[in-house]
This record gives C-alpha cells, sequence and structure tokens, in this order.
C-alpha cells in the first residue's frame, strides 16, 4: 500500500515538472470570478439587454431539472488553459433563471445540487432534483382502468418572453425514452409517456413563456380487480346459484341475505379506495350498483315466493289430515275397485301422479289378497302392514304435492322463472356492456 503512494507522488512530481500547469483558480482568476462575484449574479448576464437569455430545460421523470443557458461575459479560451474548457463553481456564484412550476403544492425539500457546470463558450449547466408534490386533476371515471394525465408548468417568475426563452432540451420522444430508462419503480402507476409543448401567457400586455410537460401514466389495474371486481362478480354468482337451491324453510332467504351482506362489506372497501373527486359517475360505482340492486331484487323476489308458498301451505294444512284419513277409509272399503282413486281431489297434482301410481299397484294386491285371505292372522297383518305402506307413500307425495302445487305455489313457480330469465338476461347484458365502457 505505501509502496505504491510513493510511486504516484513519483509520477505527480514528475508531470509537475514537465508541463505547464493551470488550476481551476487560474480560470476563475481569469474570470475575475474570484475577486467579486456579486457582478455575475446581480443581473441577467447579457451584453446588450435587449438580448433574450435561452434557457433549454428537460423534466425527467423523478422530477430532475435539466438546465442550460449562456451566460455572456463568461468565456475563456480552452487552450491558454491546458484545455481546460469545464469547471464546477458553487452555484449561487452565478445568476440562475427564477423558474417555478405552477402546480407545486409544497415547498421542495430534496438535497440541493451544490454545483453548476460552466463551460468554456459561457453555457452553463444546471441541474436540480427536486420532488415536486404536484396537483392534478384526475378523471376517476374508469377508476381502475384509468389513464390520468397531469401537467408540470415551467414558467419564469419575472422575466416576459423577450427576456427569457424558455426552450425544451429535447423532443418528446427522446423525453419519453430517457424517463423510461430512469424509472424503474412497480408502483401502481405505469409510465406512459411525457409530452412536451409550450404556450405563451399574456398578462398586462407581455407575454410570459411557458413550458408543459405532460406526464400520462396509467393504473395498473390488477390489485383493484382481484380485490374488488372479482370478489363482487363472484358473490353474483353465488345469488344466481342460490336459484336452484331447493327451498322449503327459508334457507334461500338465509343465503341470499348473507349474500348482500357481503357485498355491502366490499362496497366499503370501495369507499376506501376510490378517490372521491369526479364529476361524473365512475363506472365501477355503476357496475357496483347494479350488481347490488339486482341482488336486492332478487331477494325481494324470494321473499314475495316464499310469502306465497307459506300462503298456499297454510290452506291446505286446513282442508290436510282429516281429508287424508277420509280418503283412506274409502279405499278400504273398495278393495277391489279401480275408480276410488278419482276421489282424492284436495291435491290438483296428487291426482295424477298416484292415480297413475296406485292403479298400478293396488291392483296385483287385491289378487293377494284373494288368494290369502284364508291363511289367517299373520295375512292379516301383511295386510295391514301393505296398507300402512300404501298410506306413508300417500302422505309423502300429499306433502311435497302441497309444496308444489296449489294456486299460489305456481304463481310462486312462474315468478320464481321468470324472475331467473330476467336476471340471467340483464346480468348477461350488463356485463359485456360496462366491460366494454372500461376498455374504450
Ligand atoms: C477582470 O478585471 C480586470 C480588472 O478590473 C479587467 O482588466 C479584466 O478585463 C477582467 N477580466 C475579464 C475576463 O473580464
Ligand atoms: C411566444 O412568443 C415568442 C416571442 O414572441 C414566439 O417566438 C413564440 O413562438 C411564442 N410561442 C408560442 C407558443 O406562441
Amino acid at each position: 500500500m505505501m509502496r505504491f503512494a510513493f510511486l504516484l507522488l513519483v509520477i505527480s512530481t514528475d508531470g509537475v515538472t514537465s508541463k505547464k500547469v493551470c488550476s481551476y483558480l487560474d480560470v476563475l482568476d481569469y474570470l475575475n470570478l474570484t475577486k467579486d462575484t456579486s457582478a455575475f449574479k446581480l443581473t441577467r448576464p447579457v451584453l446588450d439587454y435587449t438580448d433574450p437569455t435561452r434557457v433549454e430545460l428537460d423534466i425527467f421523470l423523478y422530477a430532475i431539472l435539466a438546465l442550460k443557458w449562456k451566460h455572456e461575459g463568461i468565456s475563456w479560451d480552452p487552450a491558454e488553459f491546458c484545455g481546460i474548457t469545464q469547471i464546477a463553481i458553487p452555484r449561487d456564484m452565478l445568476w440562475r433563471p427564477d423558474l417555478f412550476i405552477f402546480e407545486m403544492t409544497q415547498k421542495d425539500d430534496s438535497p440541493l445540487n451544490l454545483y453548476i457546470l460552466v463551460s468554456s463558450d459561457g453555457t452553463v449547466y444546471s441541474e436540480e432534483d427536486m420532488k415536486v408534490v404536484s396537483t392534478c386533476k384526475m378523471d376517476v371515471h374508469k377508476f381502475p382502468f384509468d389513464t390520468q394525465r397531469c401537467n408540470i408548468s415551467v414558467a419564469s417568475a419575472i422575466h416576459h418572453v423577450d427576456e427569457m426563452r424558455l426552450l425544451p432540451c429535447s423532443n418528446s420522444s427522446r423525453a419519453t425514452q430517457f424517463s423510461r430508462e430512469v424509472l424503474k419503480t412497480q408502483g401502481e402507476w405505469e409510465f406512459m409517456q411525457l409530452s412536451v409543448s409550450s404556450f405563451n401567457i399574456t398578462y398586462n400586455n407581455r407575454q410570459w413563456e411557458n413550458l408543459v410537460y405532460t406526464f400520462t401514466m396509467r393504473r395498473r389495474p390488477l390489485l383493484h380487480v382481484i380485490n374488488f371486481l372479482l370478489p363482487v362478480l363472484f358473490f353474483l354468482c353465488l345469488d344466481l346459484a342460490s336459484f336452484f337451491i331447493a327451498d322449503h324453510r327459508g334457507e334461500k332467504l338465509g343465503f341470499k341475505v348473507t349474500v348482500l351482506l357481503a357485498i355491502s362489506v366490499l362496497l366499503l372497501i370501495l369507499n376506501d379506495i376510490l378517490p372521491s373527486m369526479s364529476n361524473k359517475t365512475p363506472l365501477i360505482a355503476t357496475y357496483c350498483i347494479v350488481i347490488f340492486a339486482m341482488m336486492l331484487l332478487s331477494l325481494l323476489e324470494t321473499i314475495l315466493v316464499t310469502h306465497l308458498m307459506e300462503k298456499d301451505s297454510v290452506a291446505q294444512e286446513k282442508v290436510g289430515p282429516a281429508d287424508d284419513w277420509q280418503h283412506k277409509k274409502e279405499k278400504m272399503k273398495t278393495q277391489d275397485g279401480t275408480t276410488e282413486d278419482k276421489k282424492q281431489t284436495s291435491c290438483v297434482c296428487i291426482c295424477q301422479v298416484s292415480a297413475a301410481e296406485k292403479q298400478h299397484e293396488l291392483l296385483p294386491m287385491a289378487e293377494e289378497d284373494n288368494s290369502r285371505i284364508q291363511s289367517g292372522d299373520s295375512q292379516v297383518l301383511l295386510l295391514i302392514l301393505e296398507e300402512l305402506k300404501e298410506l306413508q307413500k300417500t302422505v309423502d307425495l300429499r306433502l311435497s304435492c302441497r309444496l308444489e302445487g296449489g294456486k299460489s305455489s305456481l304463481w310462486a313457480a312462474r315468478i320464481n322463472k321468470a324472475f331467473l330469465i330476467f336476471y340471467v338476461t340483464t346480468v348477461s347484458l350488463f356485463l359485456p356492456l360496462i366491460f366494454i365502457a372500461w376498455h374504450t
């Protein structure tokens, strides 16, 4: 380590002896920058005051403001100073353009770049790292699939266009490309484009030149799709599926209420993620409201159907049990008969089903009875058993009939079917429409 340092020293002393040396200070001395720098920063650096100062600037994402202008009165011959073409001097030694950003809402507290570069022809380069917290009008109409454009307008505070011209250093495509290279973050926003335009503001018969940088960025929607859109869609599917729950005791109703509650919780989440500034209804709100309304309708429909069926079963309960026994007795009387079944008419549907069944069953049974009637008590018991089975079957049928048959139940079934068709049609029309609206 020591030897190495020694060697370096030898070489450098060797260099001093053989060549003319110049230091940066020599350049500053020559420029009179070491004595009194006030002359260099007091006024706009032009020899003829009618000449405008041309300030060229670039903004890259991360808000690096790269400035370039010419300081007339500073120049040296690099050949005189061993080829020194650039020196870095503290930034407050020279005049600097008084640029400000219109949209900036917070004072920039990022660390200052201490030096600026001056080259031999008087061009001054300055780079300022800024953290710009700016206002930006957002349009959340297409919320998770939205693209936002934000402006950063740069202008001079006091110098009008005859005194200071503001020119973009690089055009839109180069700025975009450069920002893409600089930008490596994977935030919620995907940077799309950076474009530059300029216009003049007229005020008090004076014109101020204004450079506007427009950032275009697109929201990455995946998180919101997974977090919100899909769950809502899943609940809609569940609600749709609940039409196929065979309901006897209000389970369907409970299920639908649960799904509706789950959707309400998701709506609370939406309240958090949706920016509230918008004068147009966001599509996501339409999406939620329509789905919520569909679920509400289907819940109401279920309530109606349940009510209708309840009404029907209450009406049947009144005629139910007595009737059962009565028709049983009738059947016992006419064991060998074939037409008795037509008498059990209290339930519309039982008539067809059970009549057909019984005609098949009763005939062989009657023959059996005739052949075995003499063989004693066991035969009688068997007969009773058969009859009990028969009775049970009839009661079962009648129970299921009570749920399906009847005038109100018939209406309930019709309403159910019509609503299911309406529901499916509305949903299958609405979903494609809103997704098309989202993507155009
Ligand atoms: C620096 O100041 C001296 C004395 O005032 C003047 O003669 C010289 O021209 C100045 N140098 C430059 C580069 O203006
Ligand atoms: C602004 O004014 C300057 C000077 O008059 C002119 O050269 C420039 O083209 C103007 N810019 C625009 C965008 O009109």
